[in-house]
């Protein structure tokens, strides 16, 4: 069994770097099929999410090199349109290949992405706007075989500001005949990021960031290099990584404006958050308190991939806090364990009822997924002697080298594997 041990209560000082995020670099992968130069994607943490994209990118012929934090890509010998069935169990935002397999080859096959550990994640809304483009999907026996003979572009209403919708209908309308116009588009920092890369490569979209996306069509890509924007949820976890050890930590290379939320919420529970420059400090303090209802939302609001983080925060501060998980519908596979460890959390349907308490207790817990699984760890550095979080996997989908970044700030965890 893959697990962390982490002995508790050692305040983290210190400074850590964040990396290249996931959730940018996973759609500027899929990307990387609109043009047939080469690619290189600057400071690319080694996560297994980012790893197991590139092997699909390998399987369908293209050549990706990793030379330290950089990735060369040369994506000219393309030979399949079909991601293999073990490849989408595994990562489900594979899923975000249809719309950049389909501008580039006209065809995509993929198996039906199920549910996941968070929850069912139809892709309704992705297909429907490929529908839109004019793509044909077959959808049988577990299959989803979609061919476009001409992408057109077209106005697009998305009835939920998908991540993952926004993105696909993005890449296959770079291809697509004339305009596409996304409105109710997702305005996360990951679509301005990708609409930066493509237009980077010499495409034309406009509007990320804001519910409506332009992008114009039939646009020819060239060779590019480029450097994705900081994981604002790698840096969020450090942060209250500092909140929940009284520590006081220097977090570099971080976008503060897409920390916004976080900030808010950091000093409403009682830290000191100083901004510098592109570089955060945080100072917790042993006892905080708790805060006003926090519910996830959509970009610019609170974000899903922060919840359990906060849920270990508040589980220690002093009174009780309201969760409430508006984005998943199966967020709180992490409360059960931290129960386990002497939090008082209730949850009711897709609320989290969290009486705070003063100290939690080291034991043995298991990750049922990836930011439930940081959770885990945050709490078991608070927690009073040791603390085992089994299935460390999961955390390595999102987190590189965690048990180092944290050492080197003082916490006493190492990996068994
Ligand atoms: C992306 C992020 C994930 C983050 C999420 C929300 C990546 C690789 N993952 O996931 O870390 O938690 O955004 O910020 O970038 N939905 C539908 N039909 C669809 C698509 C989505 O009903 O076709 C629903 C989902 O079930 C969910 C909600 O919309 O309830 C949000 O999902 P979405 O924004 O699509 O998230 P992802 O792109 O999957």
């Amino acid at each position: 069994m893959t697990q962390y041990v982490i002995n508790g209560r050692k305040p983290l000082s210190g400074k850590v770097r964040v990396g290249g995020a996931k959730n940018a670099i996973l759609p500027a992968l899929a990307a990387v099929l609109l043009t047939e130069k080469p690619v290189v994607l600057h400071d690319c943490p080694r996560l297994l999410d980012v790893e197991k994209t590139i092997m699909i990118l390998k399987t369908i012929g293209c050549s990706v090199k990793r030379e330290s934090r950089d990735l060369i890509i040369d994506p000219s010998n393309i030979n399949s349109w079909i991601i293999p069935d073990s490849y989408v169990r595994e990562i489900r935002s594979s899923i975000i290949f249809l719309g950049s397999m389909l501008a580039r080859m006209g065809r995509a096959q993929i198996t039906y992405p199920g549910g996941c550990e968070i929850g069912q994640r139809p892709i309704d809304l992705h297909l429907k706007g490929l529908k839109q483009l004019g793509v044909v999907i077959d959808e049988s026996n577990g299959y989803l075989k979609c061919e476009a003979s001409k992408l057109e572009g077209a106005t697009i209403h998305l009835d939920y500001p998908s991540v993952g919708a926004t993105e696909n209908i993005m890449l296959a309308a770079v291809k697509a005949k004339g305009r596409t116009v996304i409105y109710n588009a997702a305005k996360e920092p990951e679509i301005v990021d990708l609409q930066n890369f493509i237009n980077a490569m010499g495409g034309n979209i406009r509007g990320a960031g804001t519910n409506t996306v332009v992008i114009e069509g039939e646009r020819k890509l060239d060779e590019v290099e480029y450097t994705v924007i900081p994981d604002r949820i790698v840096a969020g976890t450090y942060m209250v990584a500092a909140a929940i050890t009284a520590g006081d930590v220097f977090i570099e290379n971080v976008i503060p404006e897409h920390l916004q939320a976080i900030i808010y919420k950091l000093r409403e529970a009682g830290c000191i958050v100083e901004v510098h420059g592109l570089n955060v400090r945080v100072k917790g303090k042993y006892r905080l308190r708790a805060v006003e209802h926090t519910k996830t939302l959509p970009y610019p609001g609170f974000p899903t991939d922060m919840q359990a983080q906060f849920t270990s925060l508040l589980s220690v501060a002093r009174g009780t806090s309201i969760i409430s998980e508006t984005i998943f519908e199966n967020r709180y596979r992490h409360v059960p364990e931290l129960v386990r460890m002497g939090a008082n959390i209730r949850v009711d349907g897709q609320t989290a009822i969290i009486h705070g308490v003063r100290s939690l207790k080291g034991t043995r817990v298991t990750a049922k997924d990836l930011r439930g699984g940081a959770a885990l760890v945050l709490a078991g550095l608070r927690a009073e002697g040791q603390t085992i979080v089994e299935n460390k996997s999961y955390i390595e989908r999102g987190y590189e080298n965690l048990e180092g970044a944290l050492s080197s700030l003082g916490a006493d965890i190492v990996k068994l594997s």
